[in-house]
C-alpha cells in the first residue's frame, strides 16, 4: 500500500502529491508548518500542534478555508489511512504544511488571491541519527549565524523558510559531524536549535530561554509539565554561552527525539561529561506518559 497525502481537499498517493511552481510556497517561501509524532501509533498532543498551526497562520495572514476542528479531523483521517503502512514497532510524523496558495505578482500582498495549499502527510519516524546521543550525549556547538530577530520574524511562527536554520546547522556540522547547533540571538543570548529548544540543568533547576527568541515548542512545554510533576523548578530566562559551559546538564527538546542530551559544549565537557540524572528522569517520565520506551525505540532502529 502506498502512503496517501491530503492535498487541498483530496487524498493522493505520495508520489503524485505535487504543487505548482507558482505556489507561494515556492515563489515566496510562504508556508507555515507543524509536525506532530505518534507514540505506539497514537498522535501526541495533536490538538496543541493544530492550535499552534492556527496561531502561525493567523499571524502569517493565511486563511486555510477550514477551522481547527476540521483540520484536526482531516489530520486524524490522514493518520488512520496511513497506519496500515507502518509496522507495530514503527511510529510516524504527521506533518502539516500550509501555503497561501498561488502567488500572483503585484503591488498588494494583503489579499489572499487563491485557496491555501494544504498538505498533510505522514512519514516514518527515523530516529537513527539521534539514537546514540541518548547514552553518549551529543556535542552542542554555537553556530556563527544568529537567529533571525523576532522583531523581523517572530520565532513563534513555525514556518518553512528554513534557510537560516539550515545554514546554521551546516556551520556546526562542518566543524564536527556529531554537533547539534546552538543558535544565539543578535544580543548573544541562547535562542534555539534548527529544530529544537534548549534546556540546561543547574543546581537542581531547569533553565530555558523565554519564547522571545525561540519557538514555543510542544516538547519544551512537555518538559516544563513533567518537571512540575517531578518537583523540579523551571526558570524561563535569558541564557548566555557561559551558562551552558557551566551547567550541570544540557539537552535539546524536539518532537522526534523528545529529549536529546548534550555532554559537550563547544569542546568543553558539560558537568561530569555523562548524561545527567535529571535528564534521565525526564526521559523516563516522558516514556511513562506515552507508554513507549523512547530511548529503546530509537536504539532498536540501529543496526
Ligand atoms: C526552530 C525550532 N525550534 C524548536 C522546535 C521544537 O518544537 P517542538 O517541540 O514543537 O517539536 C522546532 C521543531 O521543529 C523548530 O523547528
Amino acid at each position: 500500500m502506498t502512503r496517501q497525502v491530503y492535498l487541498s481537499g483530496q487524498f493522493v498517493a505520495e508520489e503524485e502529491a505535487t504543487i505548482s511552481i507558482f505556489d507561494s510556497a515556492v515563489q515566496l517561501g510562504y508556508t507555515v508548518t507543524d509536525s506532530t509524532r505518534t507514540f505506539a501509533h497514537e498522535p501526541f498532543k495533536a490538538e496543541e500542534h493544530v492550535r499552534r498551526l492556527y496561531q502561525s497562520m493567523k499571524v502569517a495572514r493565511i486563511d486555510p478555508g477550514m477551522d481547527a476542528e476540521q483540520m484536526l479531523r482531516v489530520t486524524l483521517d490522514v493518520l488512520e489511512t496511513n497506519l496500515p503502512t507502518y509496522t507495530e514497532a514503527e511510529d510516524c510524523w504527521i506533518v502539516h504544511n500550509v501555503s497561501r496558495g498561488r502567488s500572483i505578482p503585484g503591488p498588494d500582498p494583503t489579499v489572499q488571491t487563491s485557496p491555501a495549499t494544504i498538505m498533510i502527510y505522514t512519514q516514518p519516524m527515523d530516529l537513527r541519527g539521534w539514537a546514540r546521543f541518548y547514552e553518549e550525549g551529543c556535542h552542542a556547538v554555537t553556530a556563527m549565524s544568529r537567529i533571525i530577530p523576532s522583531q523581523s520574524l517572530d520565532a513563534r511562527i513555525k514556518n518553512r523558510s528554513r534557510l537560516s536554520y539550515t545554514l546554521a546547522e551546516m556551520e556546526v556540522k562542518l566543524v564536527d559531524p556529531d554537533a547539534q547547533g546552538v543558535i544565539l540571538d543578535i544580543d548573544g543570548n541562547v535562542a534555539e536549535n534548527k529544530g529544537g529548544n534548549i534546556f540546561l540543568v543547574s543546581s537542581g533547576s531547569l533553565k530555558t530561554p523565554t519564547t522571545s527568541n525561540c519557538l514555543d515548542g510542544v516538547s519544551r512545554a512537555t518538559v516544563i509539565e513533567l518537571a512540575s510533576q517531578l518537583g523540579i523548578p523551571v526558570h524561563e530566562t535569558d541564557l548566555q554561552p557561559y551558562d551552558l559551559y557551566t551547567a550541570d546538564e544540557l539537552f535539546f527538546t524536539s518532537t522526534p527525539y523528545c529529549i536529546m542530551p548534550a555532554t559537550k559544549f563547544n569542546g568543553l565537557q558539560v558537568g561530569d561529561g555523562a548524561v545527567g540524572a535529571t535528564t534521565k528522569r525526564l526521559l523516563s517520565a516522558w516514556s511513562e506518559l506515552v507508554g513507549v520506551d523512547i530511548v529503546k525505540q530509537a536504539l532498536d532502529q540501529l543496526p
